[in-house]
């Protein structure tokens, strides 16, 4: 250690006091914790039918256990006919023929364990699937009938019931009111036509989740990614309201409403009573984000992932500041932790929305008749974006393919895609599929090793060629390599753990400390000078000169550097 500078000192001293403290007040695993998230039909592949499935993964978990993750989160794999690639579930209690059976996963979970990796499970209680036993049963039964209890049936309006029993839109357009087919009754669904809601006020809709989520307790996974968090209870009034976005979040009364507390309460109390420190985080698109810490108070959900940070429109210094400090200080005030989140199955692929003119501008997809991504560019702040977010202070998600630097299908024709959001829209809306198209392993093989053959559900575009594990693993400076080294470092500098302190910003760079490692990123043109006396742990570009960092790069030092740069 240094001694000429006192700074670094100051800086040295409050990591090393940070580590024990954190031990010591017993942080749980998933404070910190890198959890990658699998979508089970495009990772791997293992029967060669061109949907991934549970063995695909499980002979993948060296891989994952090299890159250094903590822990998994599965998107469904339970029985359903996929009208949303599973988050249209069937039967919560039955693994999909598709992605295999109940024994694979628990093998999966096994071996999971064995390398000390975690595994959540997405529950997804806003909606079943329209052939899931109970909506058959409701559809078989009239209104009135306590079948029809279960979701949420209403007399139509107009002289004849003919018209829908308000104006709610679904998420994936058109209305979010089907008829029943041959009565006077219509059901909500605020997604697709086959994934009629739930009503939440009835007692045994209650009662079977809390049994579902005893289910896969028992059988030993670690926690769950809750699906439409923020949806479960509507205004029990169903009144009229236009679709209106705010901050990029829709809001109305189906929304966030404060009855959905008390159902987490009793989760959460479910939860306790599992050895380990099981967990559940909430997919709650709610605004403004003091709405969002409602989810993760002590007696509620023990993470909510940061939609505020992944949906950051523009690539500046001082937007990434304000998100980070109010993400910091609100998950602070109610004494959780934050997360921080980049990309997922729902969203544009970070290298590609950070190649836009703007990175905002295509949140419904990309597809060949829109503005391209510039590939370089948004690959090389992605690489960026991964350094900042992996030295943030609590626990990041990593989507699968992520670490490979993978980009967007944008021109994906439309005669593969398979959204409901697509479909819906008659292609007003792109959808996601193209942020769900099946991962590259092998440069050399059929359907670059997603299976044995050559089927993939989707096709995968040619540039993934260049992206496959293969071409990355062992070569110096590729995407992959460059997670490996940041996840090894982050556990060796206990980042999860610490505490941020900003050193400088302006309007095109950031840096921060976090216990010994001091963290720079340029999110401008202009090179700019690095810190002398530090030395260079890791930097998201080759450093032609290390005293300089060039734009549209990160890097993080340790050693002597002075308080400010
Ligand atoms: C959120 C999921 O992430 C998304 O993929 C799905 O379409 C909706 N919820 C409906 O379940």
């Amino acid at each position: 250690m240094s001694a000429v500078n006192p700074s670094l000192e100051t800086v040295r001293d409050g990591a090393s006091a940070d580590a024990p403290r954190a031990a010591e007040a017993g942080l749980a695993w998933w404070a910190d914790a890198i959890i990658y998230q699998i979508y089970p039909r495009s990772f791997a592949d293992a029967n060669g039918d061109g949907i991934g499935d549970l063995p695909g993964i499980t002979s993948r978990l060296p891989y994952l256990k090299r890159l250094g993750v903590d822990a998994l989160w599965l998107s469904p794999f339970y029985k359903s006919p996929q009208a949303d690639a599973g988050y249209d579930v069937a039967d919560y209690r039955v693994v999909d023929p598709l992605f295999g059976t109940l024994e694979d996963f628990d093998r999966l979970l096994h071996e999971a364990h064995g390398l000390g990796i975690k595994v959540i499970v997405d529950l997804v209680p806003n909606h079943t699937s329209d052939e899931h036993a109970w909506f058959r049963a409701a559809l078989q039964s009239p209104p009135g009938s306590a079948e029809r209890a279960r979701y949420l049936f209403r007399d139509g309006r107009g002289e004849n019931g003919e018209l829908p029993p308000n104006n709610w839109q679904s998420v994936f357009g058109g209305a979010a009111w089907s008829r029943a087919p041959g009565d006077r009754h219509w059901y909500l669904h605020l997604f697709d036509g086959k994934q009629p809601d739930l009503n939440w006020d009835n007692p045994q809709v209650r009662a079977e989740f809390e049994d579902v989520l005893r289910f896969w307790l028992d059988r030993g996974v670690d926690g769950f990614r809750v699906d439409v968090a923020h949806g479960l209870v509507k205004d029990s009034e169903l009144p009229d309201a236009e679709q209106r976005k705010e901050n990029r979040v829709l809001v109305g009364p189906m929304w966030d409403q404060d009855g959905v507390h008390e159902i987490y309460r009793a989760w959460h109390r479910i939860l306790d009573q599992y050895p380990g420190e099981r967990m559940m985080v909430a997919e709650a698109w709610v605004t403004p984000q003091e709405r969002l810490t409602h989810y993760i108070r002590s007696d509620e959900m023990q993470q909510a992932f940061n939609f505020d940070y992944l949906l950051l429109e523009n690539w500046d210094a001082g937007t990434f500041k304000s998100v980070i400090d109010a993400s910091l200080s609100l998950a602070a005030e109610v004494s959780a932790t934050t997360t921080w989140v980049t990309s997922n199955h729902d969203v544009v692929r970070a290298p590609s929305r950070y190649g836009l003119s703007r990175p905002g501008a295509h949140p419904k997809g990309i597809d060949a008749a829109g503005e391209q991504p510039n590939e370089a560019l948004g690959l090389r702040r992605a690489r960026a974006l991964a350094l900042l977010t992996l030295a943030l202070p609590g626990s990041a998600y990593i989507y699968q393919g992520e670490e490979l630097g993978l980009p967007e299908h944008t021109t994906l024709e439309a005669r593969y895609r398979q959204d409901p959001m697509f479909i819906r829209t008659h292609g007003a809306d792109i959808g996601r599929d193209g942020c769900r198209v099946p991962l590259p392993w092998r440069a050399d093989a059929p359907s670059l090793g997603f299976g044995p053959g050559d089927r993939s559900w989707l096709p995968q575009p040619a540039t993934y060629a260049h992206y496959t594990v293969d071409r990355q693993e062992g070569v110096a400076g590729s995407t992959l390599e460059l997670y490996r080294q940041m996840l090894r470092l982050r556990r060796e500098h206990a980042l999860g753990k610490g505490q941020l302190r900003w050193v400088d910003t302006d309007r095109d760079l950031l840096v921060f400390d976090n216990g010994d490692v001091r963290v720079l990123i340029n999110f401008g043109t202009q090179t700019r000078a690095l810190p002398a006396g530090g030395q260079i742990l890791l930097s998201s570009e080759p450093l032609k000169e290390p005293s300089k960092l060039p734009g549209n790069t990160a890097a993080w030092l340790t050693g002597s550097c002075p308080s400010s740069s």
